[in-house]
């Protein structure tokens, strides 16, 4: 099995990347650490250790993350993932804490926990990010020679053409740019970086198909309509901000990418992060024609076999009833 930590801002999209890769055959989620963007880093974490015990696994360590962006205001989004950053479904309460948390507090800092629980890993771990990327950006810039034990680090996060929270920029990579330089320039070395940019996440839609497959396959189980509910709510405000029928579900296709990678078409490119012009802040480069000259740093996504990411997604939905 594949070692992974997923850092994630659950978010209905994450909470399918938490099932996902809880439920793969091929990996083993190790941890997951949370950052705040879909909301607050409190909110995210509280819906990472909920998703977690609905799903009876509450045995997988969950670390609270940086609380803000490094050099810029935080930005939440009620309007896709609601107040509580989950909305659409009744959670059971949650009987544990994060990792690095007492009595609410953060007793140590979740980039510090984070780094000490990979140095005690014996095999190299699969870093899986669907927020953004603040903590990796310390991670990496604290203990520079943690990237040894990297395999990996799969992105869900920019876009080679169009953004969804500007015209150019993707809502992870908007969140904290500064923090996607500073990983995205390690990729130079020996550091293993893919990007599943929007063109990709955005052929996986939750059509009426899915809704009527997780329905039958669950048998319409408890669990089966806690996942319809989120998807709805999800399919609501989809609606509403960006006039999609059908909804993304962005944050585990980059999981996919860990299950079974050869499902994906792939170019290794150059790819800068634009962290100054007002007009396209945010932005992912990617020099598609490699008309800069610029040694490649990330493997860029372009396509996903969109049938075999539902079925292990389904199937994971299936055994977490
Ligand atoms: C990304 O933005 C977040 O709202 C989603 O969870 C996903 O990670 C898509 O742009
Ligand atoms: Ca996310």
């Amino acid at each position: 099995k594949i070692p992974v930590i997923l850092d994630c801002d659950p978010g209905h999209d994450d909470s399918f990347a938490i099932i996902l890769s809880s439920f793969s055959s091929r990996i083993d989620l190790k941890a997951i650490i949370t950052e705040g963007g879909n909301q607050t880093i409190q909110k995210t974490t509280q819906n990472a250790l909920k998703t977690l015990t609905v799903i009876g696994k509450q045995n997988i360590p969950v670390i609270q993350g940086q609380d803000f962006p490094l050099m810029i205001k935080e930005r939440v989004c009620p309007e896709i993932h609601g107040e509580t950053g989950l909305d659409g479904t009744e959670f059971p309460p949650v009987e544990v804490s994060p990792v690095n948390v007492k009595d609410g507090k953060v007793i140590q800092k979740g980039v510090v926990f984070l780094a000490e629980f990979i140095e005690k890993q014996e095999k190299p771990i699969t870093l899986v990010c669907t927020a953004r990327l603040t903590n990796i950006a310390l991670l990496f810039t604290l203990y520079p020679e943690l990237t040894k034990k990297i395999q990996q680090v799969v992105l869900l996060a920019g876009a080679i053409g169009s953004g969804n929270i500007t015209p150019v920029s993707e809502f992870n990579i908007l969140g904290d740019p500064h923090a996607a330089k500073i990983l995205f320039d390690l990729g130079e070395e020996d550091l293993k970086i893919v990007m599943v940019p929007l063109e990709v996440s955005h052929t996986v839609l939750v059509t009426e198909q899915i809704f009527e497959r997780i329905r039958k396959e669950t048998e319409n189980s408890k669990f089966g309509k806690l996942c319809e509910n989120l998807l709805r709510f999800f399919q609501k405000t989809y609606a509403t901000v960006f006039m999609m029928e059908d909804p993304p579900l962005h944050d585990p296709v980059a999981v996919q990418y860990v299950v079974n990678p050869s499902i994906f078409q792939e170019k290794r490119l150059r790819v800068d992060i634009e962290c100054c012009s007002p007009l396209s802040f945010g932005q992912t480069v990617v020099d598609i024609y490699q008309s800069t000259q610029k040694p490649k740093n990330v493997h860029v996504c372009f396509k996903v076999e969109v049938e075999k990411f539902w079925d292990s997604m389904i199937n994971a939905i299936v055994l977490g009833k």
